[in-house]
């Protein structure tokens, strides 16, 4: 299968072939994922206390989050093996991303979530693109349960982050930090919820030989078995993204963090709205609630001196504002006659 573009549309698969699993098999996927920008953020260094910060806007995906450059290759890879159906489980951005990459390759999705936790456009995107969402009761680690044991029972591809494609597909955001600073930063801090991300950056830097970081995952508070070294029963928080009690790739996200120096923080609900709140007011980064975990945790790490100001750092906003908008400063708007004057006196200006 070829999907050509009228105009020349280079994503994940095509740019880095070399560092991926494809094949001459391997249909030609892609919406046009990957090469997202990594910003300059002065406001936000001063405010996190480094010298040098940079935001990996991983929001300016095609479906508005940092899934769809495993997504790709995940579900490339299925369509290879012959699969018709993609299944997972999900807080919402892979059932997204999952449906969007199937309904692209002409497969069918089903996405189970864990109910009434998922913030809504995320259900919506995945019912746009067609695929079946089940609300299963529970959290996302039951319904991951669950999607193993249908791929044990029914002829479907798993294309959570334990397909190792996943893995190898997101990895390339580490390529693509290294490209643009020449090399790799001192700390790249990022969200930590079942793991694979952490995983994938943490072998995307080896490979690419270009440095390698000390590497900060920010846990929610409520949610943050791997500050605490034991699953959370009950993961509760409002970065509905990463409520997730028992990660799956425990192991790899924990050898992610201690071979590079680094470390995992909890941080509380308040203080990942207050970073979520200063990159959109100081930068004009709108990224959803989760993604500022790996902001707050940084300064966080900056704050108890374990990370010096000196030192080169890049935070992975990993989905955009709009996914998960609830959070959004409800400040009133007030509603005036339509006059310069009643605005100007509103305004005190
Ligand atoms: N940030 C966002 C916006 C996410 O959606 C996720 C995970 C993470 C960070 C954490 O990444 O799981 O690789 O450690 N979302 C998954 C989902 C669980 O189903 O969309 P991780």
């Amino acid at each position: 299968m070829t999907i050509s573009s009228p105009q020349s549309v280079k994503g994940v698969l095509e740019r880095w072939r070399a560092f991926l699993p494809v094949t001459a098999a391997t249909p030609a996927l892609t919406l046009g994922e990957g090469d997202t920008p990594l910003l300059a953020t002065p406001r936000l260094a001063a405010w996190v206390g480094v010298d040098e910060l940079y935001v990996k806007f991983e929001g300016m995906n095609p479906t508005a989050s940092f899934k769809d450059r495993g997504m790709v290759v995940a579900v490339a890879k299925a369509a290879e093996s012959g699969a018709r159906t993609v299944i997972c489980a999900s807080t919402g951005n892979t059932a997204a991303s999952a449906a969007a990459y199937a309904a692209r390759a002409g497969l069918a999705a089903i996405v189970l979530l864990p109910g009434g936790k998922v913030a809504m456009a995320k259900v919506a995107q995945a019912l746009a693109y067609g695929a079946r969402a089940i609300a299963v009761e529970g959290s996302f680690d039951v319904a991951l349960d669950v999607a193993r044991e249908l791929v044990a029972r029914h002829p479907a591809a798993l294309v959570n982050s334990v397909n190792p494609h996943r893995i190898a597909g997101q990895a390339t955001a580490a390529y693509e930090i290294c490209d643009a600073l020449g090399r790799a930063p001192d700390v790249l801090a990022l969200p930590v919820g079942n793991g694979g991300n952490i995983t994938a950056y943490w072998a995307g830097f080896r490979r690419y030989q270009s440095g390698l970081p000390r590497i900060i995952g920010g846990q929610a508070a409520g949610a943050a078995p791997l500050v605490h070294g034991a699953p959370v029963e009950h993961p509760e928080t409002i970065a509905s993204a990463i409520r997730i009690g028992r990660p799956a790739s425990w192991d790899t996200a924990v050898a992610a963090a201690r071979e590079s120096g680094g470390a995992f923080r909890a941080i509380t609900d308040e203080a990942i709205l207050e970073a979520y709140r200063q990159v959109a007011q100081l930068e004009g980064i709108f990224c959803e609630p989760s993604s500022a975990a790996g902001i707050a945790a940084l300064r966080a790490s900056v704050a108890d001196g374990q990370t010096q100001a000196a030192s080169s750092c890049v935070c992975v906003c990993t989905g955009h504002g709009l996914k998960d908008a609830q959070q959004a400063p409800s400040a009133e708007i007030i509603t005036l006659s339509a006059s310069a004057d009643a605005v100007t006196n509103a305004l005190r200006w």
